[in-house]
């Protein structure tokens, strides 16, 4: 398929049938801003739900946290956000269009890396929209601000938070006492961020307003490196066995000397061949005991742990992976939109059918169950038993249009099996069940189909 329109592809669908639409829109919109409608939202919470089972519930040594979006500004100048987190920013004197200079630099293929100055090749870039002449780069600071209570001054300026470590950390201290957990273990947390990028883009790729699931592994700075190893080996198996994508559109970039934050011993960012390039995913670090060390200067509180055994007092080092949601979610996008050849009621004909192939665990809808035909005699059987289903299954019942129609419809929202109810099933009490992707279709007793279904999700 081809590259360029599958973006444009995947955006259609997804404000057709409900996956995502522009926010505001009945005010025009707000650029970059979406809304996840319901089969978003169903997806979404897939995703974060089989993310927390696999990094979270599943393992003894992982706690988990919901702190404030809005924190002291205080934890915003140890973790380094308000001194260094910010792009350099180039407006142009013309149309007055803003963008960042990394990616200006890296359109004209040039180092976008720069420590101080910005290299000559800026000076000789024209705006990318109207030729116009570009200003000098200047540091613009990414945090949203805001002003808490009724007063607008100094005193009273807070942010939203720009990531979620910042409360693991700031926590770790009362999580460790409280849980009495011993090194190694991990605080993980789900949450919304908030970043004023300078170019959003892309669809959901890079937005103001996103969510971010991420683990602080606190362990002892020993054999850190075989720790790092266990989790790049768990990071692959919840892109292979849970997300089920194709692993040769990932790309394990290992950040080498300078490119990597002074902190950091080792950092891998996982890179995915979206249609407009290979970009970042999501990432792991070794951050050492950056955070806590900086959190215990600034708060001036002891942030060491006593290892019971050893008697050993030491700050934690830190193992942060980091997976971006909506990335997440506009991967398995991506990756399960097919166009494919089928059959339709004529013999001998075909059509293109799209099918979004998600892994049955993510569908947003699980069973569609669909009377042949909207009289009440079945109708009332279809309704009884997607009621029933509902129990157990995310579930959609729908009796508009024809049977081919309504396949056709459940396949391009990824509905893994349709039920359909006929006119034999009020004699036989059997119901026709057909597979999303094979398109087989298998005559199952009415009494067994949950249990039916049941094995076909495990
Ligand atoms: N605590 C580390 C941290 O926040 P990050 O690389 O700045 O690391 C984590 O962000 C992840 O959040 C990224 O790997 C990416 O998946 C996602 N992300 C970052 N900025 C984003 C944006 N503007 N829109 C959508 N997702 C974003």
């Amino acid at each position: 398929m081809e590259q360029t329109n599958i973006m444009e592809k995947i955006i259609s669908l997804s404000k057709r049938r409900g996956f995502i639409f522009p926010g505001s829109e009945i005010y025009g919109g707000l650029a970059n801003s979406w809304d996840y409608g319901p089969l978003g939202h169903l997806l979404k919470q897939n995703i974060k739900k089989a993310w927390w089972k696999f990094f979270v519930e599943e393992r003894a040594d992982m706690v988990p946290l919901d702190a404030a979006i809005i924190m002291n500004p205080k934890v915003w100048e140890a973790s380094g956000h308000l001194q260094n987190f910010s792009d350099s920013l180039v407006e142009c004197k013309n149309c007055h269009h803003r963008f960042r200079a990394d990616h200006l630099l890296e359109a004209v293929g040039a180092e976008p890396k720069y420590d101080k100055e910005p290299p000559r090749t800026l000076s000789e870039v024209a705006c990318p929209d109207c030729g116009g002449k570009l200003t000098e780069p200047k540091q613009f600071n990414l945090m949203f601000k805001t002003f808490l209570g009724t007063t607008e001054d100094s005193s009273t300026v807070a942010y939203l938070r720009p990531e979620t470590a910042a409360g693991m950390f700031v926590n770790f201290k009362n999580i460790q006492q409280t849980t009495r957990r011993r090194l190694p273990f991990g605080i993980a947390q789900v949450g919304k961020n908030f970043r004023n990028e300078i170019t959003p883009g892309n669809f959901i790729f890079r937005t103001r307003e996103f969510e971010i699931g991420e683990f602080e592994y606190f362990i002892h700075p020993t054999g850190w490196e075989k720790i790092f190893e266990m989790w790049l080996g768990e990071i692959k198996r919840w892109w292979k066995e849970i997300m089920q994508i194709n692993m040769d559109n990932l790309v394990w970039h290992e950040l080498p000397d300078g490119e990597r934050a002074h902190y950091s011993k080792r950092t891998v960012d996982i890179e995915y061949k979206y249609p407009f390039g290979v970009k970042e995913l999501h990432g792991i670090a070794y951050r050492t005991d950056f955070d806590l060390s900086r959190h215990e200067k600034i708060s001036g509180q002891d942030l060491h742990y006593a290892d019971p055994e050893t008697g050993e007092k030491f700050l934690p080092h830190v193992i942060e992976p980091t997976f971006g949601i909506d990335r997440m979610l506009l991967v398995s996008l991506l990756e399960a939109y097919h166009e494919e050849e089928a059959p339709t009621t004529e013999a001998g004909k075909t059509e293109t059918r799209v099918v979004m192939k998600f892994p049955k665990h993510l569908a947003p809808i699980q069973v569609a169950v669909l009377p042949l035909s909207k009289k009440e005699e079945l109708a009332s059987v279809a309704k009884e038993l997607a009621q029933n289903l509902r129990k157990d299954f995310w579930v959609d019942y729908d009796e508009t249009q024809s049977i081919g129609k309504r396949y056709r419809r459940q396949d391009e929202i990824g509905t893994p099996y349709c039920v359909t109810v006929d006119f034999d099933s009020l004699n036989d009490k059997k119901v026709t069940v057909r597979d999303r992707d094979s398109m087989q279709q298998e005559r199952v007793a009415m009494e067994e189909i949950k249990e039916y279904l049941q094995a076909k999700f495990k």
